[in-house]
Parts: structure tokens; sequence; C-alpha cells
């Protein structure tokens, strides 16, 4: 299963097809893992002498984590720096491009980049002589937690049309939301209810975009009754190291707590890109429409899939 992806970029990258190919190419990495979680012998040698290299100038804690096992289970070394922005020459004055350009020259395989400047992961691809995968860039995007996203979305139902999907938060911030914004425009007959306070919505661009695409949307401050009728509740944190704010009535009244669980129906599911602050109430976790531990759980066979992709290895 070939996918002809160099770079991993931009949720926009992705069609209808190519997820489709991208889901079933995930569930193969995931059944190679039986129960006592071994791989099946071909898989675990498949990227063996090849080297994923991990520059990551923000923080992170899953997506840094689950493409590291991703490669390991493929069989793939993996440098890294997580600091970048202080335990690289970054700190001396170096550009991105002049980095990406020397890291190239040392071999590695496969470059996976999160970054706080927007555009940053599109500028290493222009200089980059081997693939670069965004692992998030400032307010832009994060299109490996989106495909983990619409593919938690599609094991949860089978399928993806039709679902009405309420983003609740920081919207004007976050990056998950507007990945996955695109992505669902690939499938039909979708609603998206953006639930945030009114200095928080979802920026222009993303609007457009949808409009363009004929997606039927709307805007609310309001949780309820947005809540009542959502398949698909995606929460997001206050963003504050890109400067969002709440304040405490808010933040209580953009909460998921038991009260709302007993608002959404008994399908209903609720995902959050994680790390949570306030917006999930703990007692929610046992609940079994929470998804997002195995939302998060999901982004590792994602990864996997994606590396085989641009390493140009059929699954
Ligand atoms: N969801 C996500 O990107 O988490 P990390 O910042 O921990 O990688």
């Amino acid at each position: 299963m070939e996918s002809g992806i160099r770079h991993v970029l931009e949720s926009q990258q992705f069609d209808r097809e190519l997820l489709e190919k991208l889901f079933k190419a995930t569930d193969a990495c995931r059944h190679t893992i039986d129960h006592h979680n071994e791989i099946s012998a071909g898989l675990t040698t498949r990227l063996r002498g090849r080297i994923m290299l991990q520059l990551f100038y923000e923080p992170s804690t899953r997506t840094r984590f689950s493409f590291f096992m991703a490669g390991k289970r493929l069989g793939m070394d993996v440098c890294w720096t997580e600091n970048a922005r202080e335990f690289s020459s970054a700190i001396k004055g170096e550009t991105l491009e002049d980095t990406i350009r020397i890291l190239c020259e040392f071999g590695p395989h496969v470059i996976v980049l999160r970054h706080h400047e927007t555009g940053a992961a599109v500028r290493a691809a222009a200089v980059s002589t081997v693939p670069i995968i965004n692992a998030g860039d400032g307010s832009g995007q994060h299109p490996t937690q989106a495909l983990l996203d619409i593919y938690t979305i599609w094991k949860s139902f089978g399928h993806v049309a039709g679902l009405k999907v309420a983003m609740m938060g920081d919207l004007a911030n976050g990056r998950t939301v507007r990945s996955l914004s695109y992505l669902l425009t690939k499938f039909s007959e979708v609603k998206i209810i953006f639930i945030s306070p009114p200095h928080l919505t979802m920026s222009n661009d993303i609007k457009t975009w949808l409009a363009g695409k004929g997606v039927d949307f709307q805007e609310t401050d309001s949780p309820f009754p947005a809540l009542y009728e959502a398949d698909v509740v995606y929460c997001t944190r206050i963003q504050k190291e890109r400067g969002g704010q709440m304040s405490d009535d808010d933040t209580q009244r953009f909460q998921i707590g038991t009260r709302e669980m007993s608002w959404l129906k008994p399908k209903t599911i609720v995902m959050h890109p994680l790390p949570r602050n306030a917006e999930i109430a703990t007692e929610v976790d046992s609940d079994p429409r929470a998804k997002y531990f195995e939302q998060a759980g999901n982004g590792m066979y994602i990864r996997m899939a994606l590396l085989l992709w641009v390493l140009g290895e059929e699954i």
C-alpha cells in the first residue's frame, strides 16, 4: 500500500482515498502487535538501519514518544533534541533552514519537527533532502494529530460521513482543531459546531475554507444545546503559550463534567488531543464515552504507518 507522500506538512495533503488507505495501513500496524505487545517479525525489522531525527523546539509528551516508539517498533534508530530552542545552535542565532541543511549532511532518513513558528515545517521541507514530518508548527497545523483524531472517529463509528462534530475551547490558538477541520471536509454530510467564548473563535481562514467546501458549520458561545446534538465532542485546552486566556467563569462553562456527560447521547464520544487542564474533569475518565487516552494510543499506530509511507515501504 503506497501513498506517494514524501513530506507530511499539512492536513490538506490527504484526500479521502489516502485517508482510507491510511486507516487500513494503521490497522495493519495495530494488528501486528499481539496481546503480549510483540510485533510480528516482518515489521520489527522493516526500517532497520534507518534513522529518525526528532527536532523539537517545543515541549511534547505524546507526539515525541509515540513517534519514538513507532520508530523503535519498526527497527529504527532514533536521535533527538527535545528543547532545540535552548539545546541547539538556534540559541546562537542559527536559522531553521541552516539547521535542517546541516542535519541532512549527517544522513538521517526522516526528520520529525515540532516548532513554535507557523509554517516552519514547510520552510524545513523546502531545504531538506529527507522527508519532514510536521509534529506541530506554532498555531499552524498538527497534521499527524488530526490523522490520529480522524482515525479514532472512524474506529469508533465505522464511518465519518454524516457525523456532527463539536469542537470546544480555545479555537483561536489551537492547531489541532485547524488540522482536524481540514480533514473533516473530506467526508460528506459532516456538520461542525465550534463552541468557544467570543474572543477565542475559530479563525476566518478555516471558516472560509469550510464554506468553500460546502461544509455545514455553526459557531456558538454556549455549550448547550450544541453538546446535546453532537456525535463527537472534541475539547481543547487554553493555549497559554500562544496568548490564549480564559476567565475562571468561562473555564467552568466550557468544561466537560458529569453534568455535561448527562447531556450527551449514549454513543457520543469525547476526545481531547491532550494534555488537558480543566477542560475535562477526571470523573469523566471512567465513562466509556471518554476516548482521549485511547485516542493518544492510536497515535503510535498512525505514526508507524506514516513512517513506513514516507520511507517508501509498503505495509
Ligand atoms: N497532543 C499533543 O500534541 O501532545 P504533546 O504536545 O504532548 O505531543
